[in-house]
């Protein structure tokens, strides 16, 4: 694809974030990209590349088109990423809107201004409020500036870089050094992690679940510190657990390697769906010791079973707000309301 191509599906791929805010980006971009398989690797990760910059900084761009009179429209946003985070000047942005087959149409007469107007602006203005200068959304501001104080700031910058990749390497299908070797195989360059023994870091992004090795159950996706929280149950051997807000079963899987598939986990939630995708996930990581119960609305099942685990994980519903470097369209789908 052109430079031109990629600004244009980027900015297509921005209108269907926009027309479903309630749903996560990335599973947007997935069906973008399961709908244009003509688009190969390289240009894919351009074209997120470039959507993800704009919901990583959305706050700030918005800020900017507001304050300069414009309507913050996916193709002002992705304009906007290109002149205040790649640095183009305007005549240069502007020959990027080209109006050529695959590129976005030629800027018009207001979208013109708007790019002379952010000519050799920075990324952050004097006059930013301090929500979008440290790019967090008002409804959790208080609250974690309360939690940082002082280092409030450094904090919220390190939540703007891409986040890496974790995946964790599922000892009931092989030791770590097994899929270091399976991953370098298939083009990967993952590292031990710092903290967790069985923990492997890609720096960024990749498409892991097309390797064998994940199709195979020898790694899953985790993060570390996800890793660790299953590691400090101390689930071993013959032990009961219950893994009560289980998700899709990241913290069981973990677990019954633990375990080494010897003893009983119980994997609850009160969404069917979720718990669906826990059996699949279970099912190729080959745990034979897990079964998932659907929690209803008043279920006597914890009161009934009241002293008979050794562990009882309750990964409770949050916020989220731990995943917003992974996923910066994220802290637009909570408000005050959730948190409350
Ligand atoms: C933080 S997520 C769990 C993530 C999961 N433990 C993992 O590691 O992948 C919280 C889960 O709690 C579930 N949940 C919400 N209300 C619940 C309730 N009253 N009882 C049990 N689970 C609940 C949600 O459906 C969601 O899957």
């Amino acid at each position: 694809m052109t430079p031109e191509g990629r600004l244009a599906a980027s900015i297509d791929m921005l209108h269907e974030v926009a027309e479903a805010p309630r749903r996560p980006a990335d599973a947007i971009a997935a069906d973008f990209f399961r709908a244009r398989r003509y688009i190969g690797g390289s240009d894919r990760r351009a074209v997120s590349d470039l959507a993800w910059g704009v919901l990583r900084q959305r706050l700030r761009l918005e800020w900017w088109l507001r304050e300069l009179g414009a309507r913050p429209t996916p193709r002002l946003l992705a304009l906007a990423h290109i002149m205040l985070i790649e640095r183009m000047r305007a005549t240069e942005a502007a020959r990027r809107f080209d109006g050529g087959r695959f590129g976005p149409g030629p800027l018009d007469v207001g979208e013109a201004g708007v790019a002379e107007a952010l000519d050799g602006r920075p990324l952050i203005g004097k006059a930013m409020p301090e929500g979008v200068r440290l790019n967090l959304p008002d409804w959790a501001l208080p609250g974690l500036a309360a939690r940082f104080g002082d280092a409030l700031p450094a904090e919220a910058a390190a939540m703007e870089k891409p986040a890496p990749l974790d995946l964790r390497v599922n000892r009931l299908r092989g030791e770590r050094a097994a899929a270091i070797a399976a991953l370098r195989a298939e083009g990967f360059a993952p590292e031990p992690t710092q903290f967790s023994p069985d923990g492997l870091r890609l720096p960024h992004r990749a498409a892991i679940t097309a390797t064998a090795a994940y199709r195979e159950g020898l790694v899953e996706v985790q993060d570390e510190g996800s890793q660790l929280i299953a590691a400090l149950v101390g689930a071993r051997p013959g032990m009961r657990v219950a893994d009560y807000c289980a998700g899709a079963a990241g913290k069981t899987l973990a677990m019954a390697a633990s375990m080494a598939n010897q003893g009983r986990i119980t994997a609850c939630d009160v969404s069917a769906p979720r718990l669906e995708g826990a059996v699949k996930r279970l099912r190729r990581a080959g745990v034979h010791n897990a079964e998932t119960h659907l929690l209803a609305p008043g279920d006597r099942w914890a009161k009934r079973r009241a002293g008979t685990f050794d562990r009882v994980l309750v990964d409770a519903p949050c916020t989220g707000s731990g995943t917003w470097r992974r996923n910066p369209d994220a802290r637009f789908r909570t408000n005050a309301q959730d948190l409350a």
